[in-house]
C-alpha cells in the first residue's frame, strides 16, 4: 500500500532522514520504533506531505505522492494523527470529529462514521458536547484518532499514541489500534514504547539517528538481542 524509497530529509543543514526505505503492506500494522530524536516524526511528516524529501520517492497505492500538498494526500486516504494529539482545544468533541470529515460531502456516510466512532470510543460519546481542552490525555488521544478516522483513511499514521498515558490507558489505546486495523484500516505506528508496539505489529523497523538500523517481522525484532537491549529494557 505504501512504499517509501530512499528518502533523505534535511532541516537546513541537519540531515534528519538518511536513505530511508520502508514498506507498509495492505491490511497490516507496521511499526517504526526508535529513541527520541531518531527521526520518527520527520518520517511521518514526510509521508503525509508536511515536509518535502530532498530525494527519493513515496508511493501510495501506486501513485507517487512525494511533493503533493498534505490536504490532497488526506483526500487520497492517508491520514496522520500527530504526536501530542493537537485537538482543537476550544471546540467540542463533536466539532472536532466533524472537522475530520471536512474534505467529504457524503452526509449520510459522515453520520454513519460518527456513529461507528462513538461505538469504538464510548468515552467520546459521553463527552460529545464537552470542550475538548478539558479532556484527559487519553481521551484527547481517542479524539485525535476518531477525528482522523472521520476522513475514512485507508492508511492511518499514528505518532506516539501512548505518549504520556498511564499504563492502563496505553493498553486501551493499543487495543483500539488493533480493532481499527481489524476493521480494514492499514496502520503505520510510530512508538517509543517498543514493547507494546511490537506486541500488536506485523512488521517493524528500527530507526537510529535517521537511518533504518533493523527491519523484520515484529516477532523477529522482539526476540532480537540488539532490540531487547536497546529498546525493551534488556
Ligand atoms: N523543525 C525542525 N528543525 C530542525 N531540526 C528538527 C526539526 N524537527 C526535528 N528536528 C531534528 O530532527 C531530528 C529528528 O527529529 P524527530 O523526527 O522529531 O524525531 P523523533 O520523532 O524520532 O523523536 C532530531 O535531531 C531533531 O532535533
Ligand atoms: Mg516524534
Amino acid at each position: 500500500m505504501l512504499k517509501v524509497n530512499n528518502i533523505d530529509v534535511y532541516y537546513g543543514a541537519i540531515h534528519a532522514i538518511k536513505d530511508v526505505s520502508l514498506e507498509v503492506p495492505d491490511g497490516e500494522i507496521v511499526t517504526l520504533i526508535g529513541s527520541n530524536g531518531a527521526g520518527k516524526s520527520t518520517t511521518l511528516h514526510t509521508i503525509s506531505g508536511l515536509i518535502k524529501p530532498k530525494n527519493g520517492s513515496i508511493i501510495f497505492e501506486d501513485k507517487d505522492i512525494s511533493g503533493m500538498p498534505a490536504h490532497k494526500i488526506v483526500g487520497m486516504g492517508l491520514c496522520q494523527v500527530p504526536e501530542g494529539r493537537h485537538v482543537f482545544a476550544n471546540m467540542t468533541v463533536m466539532e472536532n470529529l466533524e472537522l475530520g470529515a471536512y474534505l467529504r460531502s457524503d452526509k449520510a456516510g459522515i453520520e454513519e462514521d460518527m456513529k461507528k466512532i462513538f461505538d469504538k470510543f464510548p468515552r467520546l460519546l459521553e463527552r460529545k458536547n464537552q470542550i475538548s481542552g478539558t479532556l484527559s490525555g487519553g481521551e484527547q488521544q481517542m479524539l485525535a484518532m476518531g477525528r482522523a478516522l472521520m476522513s475514512r483513511p485507508r492508511l492511518l499514521l499514528l505518532d506516539e499514541p501512548s505518549m504520556g498515558l498511564a499504563p492502563l490507558l496505553v493498553k486501551e489505546i493499543f487495543n483500539i489500534i488493533k480493532e481499527i486495523n481489524e476493521s480494514g484500516t492499514t496502520v503505520l505506528l510510530v512508538e517509543q514504547n517498543a514493547n507494546m508496539a511490537l506486541s500488536i505489529a506485523d512488521k517493524a523497523y528500527v530507526l537510529e539517528t535517521g537511518r533504518i538500523a533493523l527491519a523484520g517481522t515484529a516477532q523477529e525484532l522482539a526476540s532480537s538481542e540488539a532490540v531487547r537491549k536497546a529498546y525493551l529494557g534488556g
